[in-house]
């Protein structure tokens, strides 16, 4: 009997079942087929226990959700504070803790004017791209193949059709794409000056995280510029230190002129995320303030708990963290290439972002996820490119989980090998 109190279940079987009947049947049914069973259960820290009480280290993250773990104690403590003595607030009016937390995101995004806040990744993107449209007056947003922003109702349109057509909410005549670090194309797509935008995750994480090439995002960007079009940094992914800076663009020199963070920004305790704006595309918050509004957006327990990862997120010793663990991968890996390179076959890196590749089958990564998975470690495939393994360590993991994760990883990969090859029969 697993018994939470207000909800109960009999066994695992019957939790998969229920879910199956009653919130959704395809997702529930596809990890069954992939091999991975998870139901995650008790979580602290960089470990996740499945209902059958099995531990996983955790570097999936939820796309860096969990930066600081599970559960961090300090920002349960706040978040218990805070609920002592805040709700969600009323958006109508100032508030000492959304006020405060958006002095801080300012203060640590040079170039930025306000902060606007909202309960998800998507719905700021979407003011993103509503402030850019304000700023410009022009609708047409570019976006990069394969990138992804969210499933709202504009931020669906800028990725990959197969989110989009299901819903009808494709909009070819107003989003278009150019691929990635294809400088041409992007000139291409910017030069008849009618494009509002162009949003950019800094480093593409569905799609694997490939690596702007040098220069690549500086010229993107000076090509806005040439052409009056606002750029757009969406760091949900590659914000909150994963690059060793607090911002991507922070880390290869591209001022935005909008920006959005969520995920890690509550460190998975309290949803918000926030979409800052320059002096041109905020200018909106000053014509006419209540042209956006989310009710639940900025609220005041999120603001606390952003509040808190924010001033973490600067201490010297976290800092000195983040480049120990981006070391310590980056050498790892750098080892296991040399001893799986036959299944094994490339590394890309900025910091705690990693895309390990296994591209010798077209999902390779998805057999190697299972086979990490049954190994004692939980890090997904990239879903734009199932060739990538999405490898993303926690900003504060000790040595002795990273040496963990490490000889789980060489200890899982004849598995791989052996799923990989039965794949190859079956393709
Ligand atoms: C780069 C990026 N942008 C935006 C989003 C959307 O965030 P949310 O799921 O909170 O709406 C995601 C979510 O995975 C993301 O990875």
């Amino acid at each position: 009997m697993y018994d939470y109190g207000l909800f109960k279940f009999e066994s695992k079987q019957q939790l998969l079942d229920t879910a199956i009947r009653y919130w959704n049947p395809d997702k529930t049914k596809f990890w069954q087929k992939a091999g991975i069973d998870l139901v995650i259960d008790r979580r602290e820290g960089y470990r996740l226990y499945d209902m059958s009480g099995r531990s996983l280290i955790d570097l999936h993250l939820n796309g860096g959700t969990y930066n600081f773990g599970h559960r961090h104690p300090e920002l349960v403590e706040t978040l218990k504070g805070a609920l002592d003595y805040f709700d969600i607030g009323n958006h109508w009016f100032p508030s000492v803790a959304r006020a405060a937390l958006a002095e801080s995101l300012v203060k640590v995004s040079s170039g930025m004017t306000y902060a606007v806040f909202a309960p998800g990744g998507a719905e700021a993107v979407d003011i993103a791209i509503k402030s850019a449209r304000y700023a410009t007056k022009r609708r047409k947003i570019v976006s990069i193949v394969k990138g992804y922003h969210g499933h709202s109702g504009l931020s669906v349109a800028t990725g990959d059709e197969r989110f989009s057509k299901i819903f009808l909410s494709d909009q070819p005549e107003h989003f278009v794409q150019v691929p990635f670090n294809d400088i041409d194309a992007m000139e291409k797509a910017l030069k008849g000056n009618d494009c509002a935008a162009l949003i950019m995750e800094t480093i593409p994480a569905t799609y694997g995280f490939p690596m702007p090439k040098p220069g690549y995002l500086n010229a993107c960007k000076a090509l806005c510029v040439k052409h009056d079009a606002m750029y757009i940094a969406d760091e949900v992914q590659t914000g909150l230190m994963r690059t060793g800076s607090m911002w991507g663009w922070q880390a290869y020199g591209v001022e935005p002129d909008i920006m959005v963070t969520a995920k890690g920004l509550s460190g998975g305790l309290y949803p918000i995320s926030a979409c800052l704006v320059n002096d041109k595309t905020g200018g909106w918050l000053n014509e006419d303030g209540a042209a956006h509004i989310s009710t639940s957006g900025g609220a005041e327990l999120g603001c606390v708990v952003a509040h808190k990862v924010i001033e973490m997120l600067q201490r010297p010793e976290l800092i000195a963290n983040v480049g120990f663990v981006s070391e310590f991968m980056a050498e790892g890996m750098a080892e296991m290439r040399r001893r799986h390179g036959d299944i094994f076959t490339g590394v890309r890196q900025k910091g705690v972002i990693l895309g390990l590749e296994f591209s010798n089958h077209p999902e390779g990564a998805l057999h190697v996820s299972r086979a990490l998975y049954e190994h004692g470690i939980w890090a997904i495939f990239s879903s734009l490119d199932k060739r990538v393994l999405q490898w993303k360590p926690g900003v504060l993991l000790s040595s002795d989980l990273c040496q963990e994760i490490l000889d789980r990883f060489d200890a899982a990969m004849p598995r791989a090998r052996q799923l990989l090859r039965d794949a190859a029969k079956v393709n």
